[in-house]
């Protein structure tokens, strides 16, 4: 075909299609056909939140073998999105960028063994308390430490930006050079497990946990009074009140209708399993269902 003949044929083509595409519209608009796919109503948007999760924290959440995210806050989250009417996603997403990632927008709602404080109510909201926690001290079986402010000389490992990271910075000072920080719980228990550090301080379930599941550490756990209590939120970005009653609304289902305890039960073992009941410090964790 000669440019000529493309460009008349491209002309008639065009005026085709509009002749078309008029006749179409004419035709809506005498008898618009309810049959037809284009007049179907598209299919609702259903919303799915973005849950945000540092996913090495077991057992509130860790990944499994087939590497998806399982854990207590997992399955507490998965029923209160089901009472409240939502879907949510999981997104494993490192602690250290966890409140950034909610702030702007990459996640909706963050699950991860969060400790409700004055401080993270600045930058965002949370739910009701869903679990109640305290910091516990891991040692080596030998330690002579049997409270917290004998940690004072030692080499002390904690999780970056965790309130064990906050306490154990109150008890050494901001510039200590013993306060080992990691990106990680499990990172700092490994630092225990060689030597690396003395001890660390991070939330009571996942230090019991970490003991249970690695008895050839030969770790031991050292609680203190003077921790002070901690409960666990859901945190949504900061006047997200409409998820926020949603998500509120969801737990109070599932406290009240038994799905909480059963979800306790399953990942704490059947004693204790009020909902935001004191943690009992020292019993031995079960292991990681499967
Ligand atoms: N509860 C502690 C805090 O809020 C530690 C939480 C760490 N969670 C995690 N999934 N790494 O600071």
């Amino acid at each position: 075909m000669s440019t000529m003949n493309t460009r008349r044929f491209l002309q008639v083509t065009a005026l085709l299609a509009a002749g078309l595409l008029m006749a179409a519209c004419g035709k809506k608009e005498e008898a618009p056909a309810p049959a037809a796919p284009a007049a179907a109503p598209p299919p609702p948007v259903v919303k799915t939140y973005n849950v945000g999760t540092d996913a090495a924290y077991a057992p509130f959440e860790s990944q499994n073998d087939k590497g998806e995210i399982v854990g207590f806050d997992i399955d507490v989250v998965r029923a209160v999105a089901e009472k409240a009417g939502i879907q949510v996603n999981f997104v494993n997403t490192p602690w250290e960028g966890i409140f950034n990632a909610l702030a702007q927008g990459d996640r909706d709602l963050l699950v991860s063994a969060i400790t409700i404080t004055e401080e993270r109510r600045q930058t965002m909201d949370f739910s009701d308390p869903y679990f109640d926690a305290a910091q516990l001290i891991a040692v080596p079986a030998g330690s002579a430490v049997t409270r917290f402010e004998e940690l004072k000389p030692l080499k002390v490992g904690v999780q970056t930006g965790t309130t064990g990271d906050e306490a154990v910075t109150q008890l050494l000072g901001k510039n200590s050079t013993a306060i080992k920080r990691f990106e990680s719980t499990p990172l700092a228990l490994q630092e225990l497990m060689s030597g690396g550090v003395d001890a660390v301080v991070a939330d009571n379930g996942v230090v019991e946990h970490y003991i249970a599941n690695n008895p050839g550490g030969r770790f031991k756990t050292v609680s203190d009074p003077t921790f002070v209590p901690e409960q666990y939120g859901i945190a949504v970005r900061k006047g997200n009140a409409e998820l926020l009653e949603a998500i509120n609304r969801g737990l109070a289902a599932v406290k009240a209708d038994g799905t909480y305890a059963q979800i306790h039960a399953r990942w704490f073992g059947a004693a204790a399993a009020t909902p935001a009941a004191p943690a009992a410090a020292g019993a031995p964790a079960p292991a990681t269902p499967r």
